[in-house]
């Protein structure tokens, strides 16, 4: 089930209103023997043990992702949550998840750091019967029925709808783009990047330096001095989160210049610190990449134990924001 999410897109966007949209095709796992722990949950059933290994907290998003799990994975709901945060490390997440299979949980889900790398501990998952949930962040693996769902945004509409305003601006005026990329390896840097390129091929936007700031700010604020220092000409900073671009800010306020007027910035995620930042005029741009994920997590785990059918792809609808729709969106903002 390797990187599904490309072949999401036309689905997608034929989808409209609806804010998730979950594809036909569904897969179904024999019923997990539900509650090592023999607890009984609310509601009458039996509690469902859980391992979840999270990226890390490199990010305002990814700590808007962690807060909906905790939020929703609770005893209330019926939930044992086994947390950890893997620091932006494959090894961290592999021995965690191991740890997961150990316990014998009823259900292991993450969301993976990076595409590759996780043929043996899919296997090891698969091999003890522990169904396995992905969330955020696709994998690339060879075991087949790897995992029942993956649920997420499509990275590569993201990167393409950045691009398709980028290009609507200024296409025409030579404008010279600098990228700051996320976690090398990871599936929203790899597609993030695809679809920008996509959008931006044949017009008069050009990708002068690309490099990683691995989603952080700190990250993103050392790239952009290296592009400042590189570079004299630099129009436009594509960031692939908003953290990256908030760093860049720093940076270009730091070098004399204006951000938002001398040099515009696109990012990805829009959460609250990105949108106050583009609704005081410091970001021109920025594509949602919602991280309320905790809900459908819940709701695919619960069916799963239940041995009812899940969708194999669940794709989370995001919006857009220019600078007047972040002035009108940010008091309701939840993230
Ligand atoms: O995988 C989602 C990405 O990870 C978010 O866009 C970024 O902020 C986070 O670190």
């Amino acid at each position: 089930m390797a990187r599904h999410h490309h072949i999401i897109r036309t689905a997608l966007a034929i989808a409209g209103a609806a804010s998730l949209v979950a594809l036909a095709a569904c897969s179904s796992a024999p019923p997990a023997e539900p509650g090592a722990s023999g607890e009984p949950a609310a509601g009458g059933g039996e509690t469902i043990t859980v391992g979840f290994s999270q990226v890390g907290a490199e990010s305002g998003w990814r700590a808007a992702n962690t807060k909906s799990i905790q939020d929703t994975l609770t005893t209330e709901n019926g939930f044992e949550l086994s947390f950890s945060d893997a620091q932006q490390k494959q090894e961290n997440q592999i021995s965690a998840i191991r740890n997961y299979i150990a316990q014998g949980v009823d259900v292991i889900a993450f969301s993976p750091v990076v595409e590759t790398g996780w043929d043996a501990v899919l296997q090891e998952a698969k091999s003890a019967g522990i169904p396995v949930v992905l969330t955020d962040r696709a994998v690339d693996t060879t075991v087949e029925d790897a995992y029942v769902s993956f649920i997420g945004s499509d990275f590569i509409l993201e990167g393409e709808m950045a691009g398709e305003w980028a290009a609507e601006q200024y296409d025409g005026e030579g404008y010279k783009v600098v990228e700051l990329q996320g976690t090398t390896g990871s599936a929203p840097a790899i597609d993030r990047k695809e679809g920008f390129a996509a959008a931006i091929d044949g017009t008069d936007l050009e990708i002068i330096d690309s490099q990683t700031g691995d989603f952080t700010r700190d990250g993103g604020k050392k790239v952009m001095e290296g592009f400042l220092t590189a570079h004299d000409d630099i129009d436009l900073v594509f960031a692939h989160n908003d953290d990256m671009g908030l760093g860049a800010i720093e940076a270009i306020e730091a070098a004399g210049k204006v951000p938002g007027e001398d040099i515009k910035i696109i990012t990805i995620d829009a959460v609250k610190d990105g949108m106050q930042a583009l609704a005081d005029g410091k970001i021109n741009y920025i594509v949602e990449c919602n991280p309320l994920l905790g809900p459908d997590l819940a709701d695919v785990i619960k069916k799963v134990v239940a041995g009812e059918e899940v969708e194999e792809r669940i794709v989370v609808k995001d919006e857009a924001f220019d600078q007047e729709a972040a002035k009108a969106a940010l008091p309701d903002r939840q993230y």
